[in-house]
């Protein structure tokens, strides 16, 4: 038995992601309305992302069940206490990194969003699923929110706000990253330069894409 498979955690995350594939229609639908270049310039666009998200505030954009289920697994197995997570959204990915620290025993996560109803939403959900103890969310943009007080050594991050920021992001994360972390990235294929970056070698990292969607790094000593 796991948090993730008992009450409260378990229903409410079956809830969650019912609500999600049945949003993630009309959210393909919109998406599939666009051209392909057109779909690329906002998702890559570094100054259009607030914009962006804030036509999507009403959708979870969840991160699959499949990487849901590894990012607690990643957690567990990596013994993480202090995780970072860019872009909260509804807490779907935060509630397994937030299950997985439980189970490792205690632990921080920071998570950022700039929705605020987003953040009520998040809130009510790790409250819901019996985490919030474990969690700090800091609303407002990742860029500030992420740039002050961090933990003085990070054991797993998440990526999966605005992909246009993901090189900005591991910016502010990057010092603290103790040797052998864990980056996940979501749909990095959106963020040619941080895939560049954690492929390279001489960057300090291993890299690879996992999945389709997932690009899985670890932070080399
Ligand atoms: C793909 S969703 C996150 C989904 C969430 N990780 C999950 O799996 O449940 C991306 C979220 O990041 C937020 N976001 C995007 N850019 C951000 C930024 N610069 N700062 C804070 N939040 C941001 C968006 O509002 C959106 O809710």
């Amino acid at each position: 038995m796991t948090t993730l498979t008992i009450a409260p955690l378990a229903p409410l995350l079956d809830r969650l992601f019912a609500e999600a594939d049945a949003s993630e229609v009309e959210v393909e639908a919109a998406a599939a309305a666009l051209s392909t270049e057109e779909r690329a310039r906002l998702m890559q666009s570094k100054t259009g992302y607030r914009d962006l998200y804030g036509r999507l505030k009403d959708a979870p954009l969840a991160v699959s069940r499949e990487t849901a289920a590894l990012l607690y697994m990643l957690a567990r197995s990596s013994r993480a206490r202090t995780i970072v997570e860019f872009g909260t959204s509804f807490g779907i990915s935060t509630l397994h990194l937030a299950a997985a620290l439980r189970d490792n025993g205690g632990g921080h996560l920071i998570t950022s969003e700039f929705e605020p109803s987003k953040v009520a939403k998040a809130r009510d959900h790790l409250t819901a699923g019996g985490l919030i103890d474990l969690i700090e969310i800091r609303e407002g943009d990742a860029l500030q929110t992420l740039s002050v007080d961090l933990p003085d050594t990070i054991d797993l991050v998440l990526l999966d706000g605005a992909k246009s920021l993901y090189p900005e992001i591991l910016n502010l994360v990057e010092s603290r990253l103790r040797p052998g972390a864990i980056v996940v990235a979501d749909n990095a294929d959106f963020s040619p330069d941080y895939l560049a970056r954690v492929r390279s070698p001489a960057n300090g990292y291993m890299s690879t894409p996992f999945a389709e969607d997932v690009e899985i790094s670890m932070r080399m000593g």
